[in-house]
């Protein structure tokens, strides 16, 4: 066995380390820009425990409107509670391809923010039910009901692509990761600038506040790793992204508008009971846009993306449901999908 076999007294120095060797020992900087979004991130830190939750009053809202937003959360859930261990996966990564320095600090910071995230998913869900599980709480209405059967098959859908993920990430560069990154991140700000917008509750109001404001810190990351790489890009490269722009969109679209029926496995009813149940989230005062709203946000949020893909000639795909015109991608799978939030 190799690793039995003895070196120090043969030779002076040791053999060269089998590549890719986790660490790097060497922290080597050269995109400053990295170095600003940590220091951001450093000063930024929040915890969502801390939120004034003694402010928030569940008692007040009836347990239909209880069970609404709880359902909200829940869909937001099924995205950010897979992120710290996404982010974690490509952490390692950093780590393993021997990144600079600050971009390894950058991804750390990523997975704390994106844990926090999640947290703060929980603390609300926790509160609002009464429960710190929405799969196995027990509906006390009927639209609670139908709305804990669609959390269930966003959970179903959303479990099918982290074995995609783990074999994708050493697959790729982290240039094409960093383009599936960038759109969910995109996406990310975009919806959370909207809740701070529309919620009456305070402890919501912060929450989506600093929420968004740790997103806005991922996509800076993402511009400047862009900025970085993308000028050497190779050709095949472009492909991939292309066809991750559109999967991006099939994807996030589930928690951004509506799930597109071709790619997300879901019951007829599961539409028209998300918007019975983001209709009552609007009465209580937790505005989760309307539909056109819902649209013309996401249509922005992705011409913003196609801005940045543009300028390193990366064709873009077709995003006819938005009215977004372009390469025609098809046969996208759950298993395919890099996209994270
Ligand atoms: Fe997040
Ligand atoms: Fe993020």
């Amino acid at each position: 066995m190799s690793s039995k076999e003895r070196f120090a007294d043969k030779m002076e120095f040791p053999p060269a380390a089998v590549q890719p060797n986790v660490f790097p020992l060497s922290w080597q900087a050269q995109t400053k820009k990295m170095e600003e979004v940590w220091d951001a991130a450093q000063r930024e830190v929040w915890d969502p425990k801390k939120l004034p939750w003694d402010t928030f009053d569940v008692t007040k809202y009836s347990w239909e409107e209880r069970e609404a937003i709880a359902y909200w959360w829940t869909l937001l859930s099924v995205f950010d509670a897979s992120a710290p261990p996404v982010f974690a996966e490509a952490l390692i990564k950093t780590y393993e391809v021997h990144e600079e320095d600050p971009v390894r600090r950058c991804f750390f910071s990523v997975t704390r923010d994106e844990q926090n995230h999640e947290q703060m998913c929980g603390l609300a869900i926790t509160k609002l039910l009464e429960h710190p599980d929405p799969l196995t709480y027990e509906p006390k209405t009927e639209l609670g009901k139908r709305l804990q059967k669609n959390a269930h098959w966003l959970y179903y859908n959303g479990s099918r692509y982290w074995e995609g993920y783990k074999k994708a990430v050493p697959k790729y560069s982290l240039a094409v990761l960093f383009s599936s990154f960038l759109m969910g991140e995109v996406a990310a700000a975009t919806i959370f600038k909207q809740m701070a917008d529309g919620s009456q509750e305070l402890v919501f109001r912060e929450a989506f506040r600093n929420i968004g404001r740790d997103e806005g810190r991922h996509m800076a990351i993402c511009m400047a790793l862009m900025e970085r790489d993308y000028p050497q890009l190779d050709l095949t490269d472009r492909d991939t992204i292309t066809k991750q722009v559109r999967a991006g969109y099939l994807f996030l679209s589930a928690v951004l508008f509506e799930p597109p029926m071709e790619f997300w496995d879901l019951p007829a009813d599961f539409i028209d009971n998300q918007r019975e149940g983001e209709a009552v989230c609007r009465q209580a005062g937790f505005a989760v846009p309307e539909y056109e709203a819902k649209k013309e946000n996401w249509r922005k949020a992705i011409l913003n993306l196609k801005g940045v893909l543009d300028r390193y000639d990366i064709p873009f795909p077709a995003i006819p449901e938005v009215g977004i015109s372009g390469k025609e991608i098809t046969d996208v799978e759950m298993e395919d999908i890099i996209p994270v939030f």
